[in-house]
């Protein structure tokens, strides 16, 4: 009987819960807890076709006591833990205490720090390694997809990388001034942040969005300005495939976004630290979270495609050649089918395929492991009709 705990009821919550609806056969009972218990079963009421009741349950993920009692009282096989980063390492414990795997979408965060780096988890290798449990990290679409699109590339189209460019195009409309597609905090958080990539054998820093350029996004999207961002996948993807010169990451933003972030940078409102307002202490970004219209809201009303993918030059038979691997995904369309955007669609479904490669042992490990260290043909395979078509192309010299 293969059983999961999912762990928080957001945007990516829901979808990853109805991808795994949809395929009862491996997802064959179904435990859903966040801090809002009423939010997951909103969830659930919209669940149609599921052959068994799925429980819901209130927990808090930063206590590693109460995780530990619910996992004891679920027992489940796996945990997909789509809650925040912060609650990364809380859960990893958790997930040992009780014997069970692990999966996440996002790289630990101190919600002190603005810093993304897979060394907290990277160090529980050998814990997971000698409890002979998997920890599958960064398992949505970047990090996620995208290193699996990595890994497929070299795989059977290249013998040696030299360049990739990680591209992310959300051309989305919502129909607000400013709001997150995302969790707000750990959005702002993460574009406002220095710009950072790799270059034969160096991180080089930027100023936050100071290096940007345009792309012509297929799928009818067209050309759209680009920005140079630090994202995680970037730095277990340079540790995998060390031959790679230069390694980037592009994410694309509209003008109004651009212009409403740098007004609450200068104000202060996306600032991290505790600041006193009338005898008590809040968080900027925090109150700035509660003030912005909930991600989960905005999918009735964002129009558009997304488009993420690889640009990837190198070298296969002695021969220098660019591969282009990307999917296109309709915000409507995700809206439709389980009720949110494509942001949260995206990030959901390669979570839920990934839990399914667990389960089915499809893929299989002890220790701590990123998303482009296992075999990524049955992912591939799986991928488009789980949701996800991708296309490949090979752009005749054109330099990125
Ligand atoms: N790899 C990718 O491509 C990618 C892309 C986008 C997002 N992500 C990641 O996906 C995750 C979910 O994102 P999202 O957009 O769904 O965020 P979200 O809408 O803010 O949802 C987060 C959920 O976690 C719950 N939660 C927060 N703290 C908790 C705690 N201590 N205990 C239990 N539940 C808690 C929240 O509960 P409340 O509702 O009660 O606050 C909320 O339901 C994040 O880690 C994000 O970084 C990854």
């Amino acid at each position: 009987m293969n059983k999961v705990l999912i762990l928080g009821a957001g945007g990516v919550g829901r979808v990853v819960l109805h991808k795994c609806t949809q395929y009862p056969e491996t997802f064959q009972e179904i435990t859903f807890a966040s801090r809002t218990k009423s939010k997951c079963d909103a969830i659930v009421a919209d669940v149609k076709n599921y052959p068994k009741p799925i429980r819901t349950e209130k927990v808090d993920a930063d206590s590693v006591p109460e995780l530990v009692a619910l996992i004891r009282d679920v027992q489940p096989d796996l945990v997909i833990h789509v809650a925040l980063p912060y609650q990364d390492l809380a859960i990893m414990d958790a997930c040992l205490e009780t014997g069970v795997h692990y999966l996440d979408t996002a790289n630990y965060e101190h919600p002190d720090l603005a810093k993304f780096e897979y060394g907290p988890q990277w160090a529980y290798q050998e814990k997971f390694e000698k409890a002979g449990l998997l920890a599958l990290l960064g398992a949505g679409f970047d990090p996620g997809m995208t290193n699996v699109y990595t890994a497929y590339a070299r795989k059977h189209h290249f013998d040696r990388m030299d360049t990739v460019d990680i591209i992310d195009c959300n051309a989305g409309d919502h129909g607000y001034p400013f709001a997150t597609n995302f969790n707000p905090e750990i959005n702002i958080r993460e574009v406002s942040a220095k710009g950072r990539y790799y270059e034969n054998g160096q991180w080089i820093e930027t100023e936050p969005l100071s290096v940007k350029k345009t792309f012509d996004f297929p799928g009818g999207i067209g050309p759209k300005e680009m920005y140079l961002l630090y994202h995680e996948e970037m730095e277990s993807l340079v540790r995998f495939y060390p031959e790679v010169k230069r390694m980037r990451f592009w994410m694309t933003f509209g003008q109004s976004y651009l212009t409403h972030l740098k007004v609450l940078e200068n104000v202060g409102m996306t600032r991290i630290d505790p600041v006193l307002f009338e005898g008590k202490e809040i968080i900027p970004l925090q109150f700035l979270k509660f003030l912005l219209p909930d991600p989960a809201s905005l999918g009735p009303r964002t129009v558009g495609k997304t488009c993420i993918g690889c640009w990837i030059h190198g070298v296969k038979d002695g021969r220098e050649r660019t591969y282009y691997v990307y999917n296109i995904c309709d915000h409507q369309e995700c809206f439709k089918e389980v009720g949110a955007q494509a942001v949260s669609y995206t990030t959901g479904v390669p979570a839920a395929l990934a839990a399914k490669m667990i389960l089915t042992k499809t893929w299989s490990g002890k220790g701590v492991f990123n998303m482009e260290q296992f075999d990524p043909d049955p992912f591939m395979n799986e991928i488009g009709p789980f949701g996800l078509p991708w296309v490949e192309t090979f752009p005749a010299g054109q330099e990125f």
